[in-house]
């Protein structure tokens, strides 16, 4: 049993989706949340780089004594995960693999499509964890580069959006593709409009599966929060940069009076 906190860090707003999820399923858990937007987006830079920044802020997590870390963002479980697994001595899930599982439990035919960061697509991650899952199943991914900057801009129901969502998935349904990983954490925020066109389509939503994941590891391990179920735990966020957008979805997300945000910078 513990109450230290949960660490969750992402490039930017983005895991605030997962944020949210894990803070919904687990109301009682303390959290401290790091969104590195100074240095967003991460789905356009080298590997290596990817890596640092993981590592420059895990390691603030650390000091923070969290008792496991979520990387609630696919570019850098892609790029740094198993960096960070191997050199941290506590728990530490990405969400590539729950949106990788999920995606194979619901499988409606023969083939799973993956919209990503270009990072992540180029890393093959969700690919490598399907098929361990499903070694027969199809998979067809796509760069979906510009749904970020769409729904940081807050363009979810626009001709913009509408008009992204069919360059980058039209090709895949014709395909046949019946379910599809939202690969990317900002891509929650696209679900409806996404669905408005595509009605058949089954979207991965990886929030909620990282979450259920994040609570099965706290209970393996015995690091719980215990007590009474009344019992709010408490949110901190982070930000490298207070951007407008950050504020905008903390309001959606966690509405809180007592939850507000820090800036923090992180160089290493
Ligand atoms: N959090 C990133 C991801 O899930 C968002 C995009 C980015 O940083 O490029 O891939």
């Amino acid at each position: 049993m513990s109450d230290r906190p949960i660490g969750i860090f992402d490039s930017g707003v983005g895991g605030l989706t997962v944020c949210k999820s894990i803070n919904d399923l687990m109301p009682q858990e303390n959290i401290i949340y790091f969104g590195d937007t100074a240095r967003f987006p991460y789905g356009t830079r080298s590997k290596e780089t990817i890596i640092r920044y993981s590592r420059e802020i895990t390691d603030y997590l650390i000091s923070r004594n969290v008792k496991m870390i979520v990387i609630a963002c696919n570019t850098a479980s892609s790029a740094a995960l198993d960096t960070i697994q191997n050199n941290y001595n506590i728990p530490v899930i990405g969400v590539i693999e729950p949106g990788a599982k999920a995606a194979c439990k619901r499988l409606r035919g023969d083939s799973i499509g993956v919209i990503a960061t270009r990072a992540t697509v180029t890393s093959g991650s969700y690919i490598k964890e399907i098929r361990k899952i499903n070694p027969s199943v199809k998979i067809y991914q796509q760069q979906a580069t510009l749904f970020v900057p769409i729904a940081e801009e807050g363009l979810i129901d626009s001709d913009i959006a509408r008009h992204a969502a069919r360059e980058y998935i039209q090709d895949m349904y014709d395909k046949g593709v019946k379910t599809l990983i939202l690969g990317c954490t900002h891509f929650p925020l696209l679900k409806k409009t996404i669905s408005e066109i595509y009605m058949d389509l089954d979207l991965v939503d990886t929030g909620m599966e990282i979450a259920y994941e994040v609570q099965k590891t706290l209970k393996e391990k015995n690091l719980e929060i215990k007590g009474s179920s009344d019992r709010v735990g408490n949110i901190e966020l982070y930000a490298s940069d207070i951007t407008e957008n950050y504020r905008r979805l903390k309001d959606i997300f966690f509405c809180r009076v007592d939850t507000s945000i820090s800036e923090l910078i992180i160089n290493g």
